[in-house]
């Protein structure tokens, strides 16, 4: 298995991936949601506000982590949102999802990010280090349906400390349905 972030010019297979998983895990609606939002992201935003991350096998792509920037108004730490993630359905529970978030997280740290989150599992996401962090430490784009799934960690030496201001997720993300 490698990891790449080639992504321009395989935007469809990706896409495809992240649908096809998504449909198989919580079905069509779930599965259209998720591509369109791969979609999107892949194709507007701007590029230091992306990182993209793909293992790939035999040529195929068999799993993709999306990252994209947050922005708070009065902190000037780099935030990247890590999501969504998706391991291609038959090579699921082989340990490719905890390798390719390992990778992403070392990546993201080498590009200068200080500070990770994501927005989902905690018992799944506390494997590769994010820890609950609530709203008030770090203010969510929306309201989040969910705030047990709001997850943190430091990328650099630092403790994390509460960001300040007001977030502004990018144009893919703009949308309460994804929070
Ligand atoms: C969630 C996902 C990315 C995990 O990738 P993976 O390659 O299957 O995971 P790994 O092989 O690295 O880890 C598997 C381990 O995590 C556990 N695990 C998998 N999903 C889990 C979850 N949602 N919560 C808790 N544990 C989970 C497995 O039980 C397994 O545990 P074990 O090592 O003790 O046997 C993958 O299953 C997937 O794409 N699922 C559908 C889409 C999705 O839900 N994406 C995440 C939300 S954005």
């Amino acid at each position: 298995m490698d990891f790449s972030q080639a992504f321009e010019g395989r935007e469809e297979a990706v896409i495809e991936l992240f649908t096809a998983t998504f449909t198989a895990s919580g079905g069509a609606e779930e599965g259209r949601l998720i591509g369109d939002l791969v979609r999107h992201q892949l194709t507007g935003t701007a590029a230091p506000d992306l990182q993209v991350f793909l293992a790939e096998s035999g040529g195929t792509i068999i799993a993709g982590a999306i990252s994209t920037r947050l922005t708070y108004d009065r902190d000037d730490r780099a935030v990247f949102v890590l999501g969504p993630v998706a391991v291609a359905t038959e090579r699921q529970g082989e340990g490719i999802g905890r390798a390719l978030l390992t990778h992403a997280l070392k990546a993201l740290r080498h590009a200068g990010v200080d500070i990770a989150v994501t927005y989902g599992d905690p018992a799944y996401y506390s494997r590769v280090g994010f820890q609950p962090i609530s709203e008030a430490f770090a203010p969510a784009p929306f309201r989040l349906q969910h705030p047990e799934g709001w997850l943190g960690q430091s990328l650099t030496e630092a403790e994390m400390t509460p960001l300040r201001g007001s977030p502004r997720c990018v144009e893919a993300f703009d949308d309460p349905v994804f929070w």
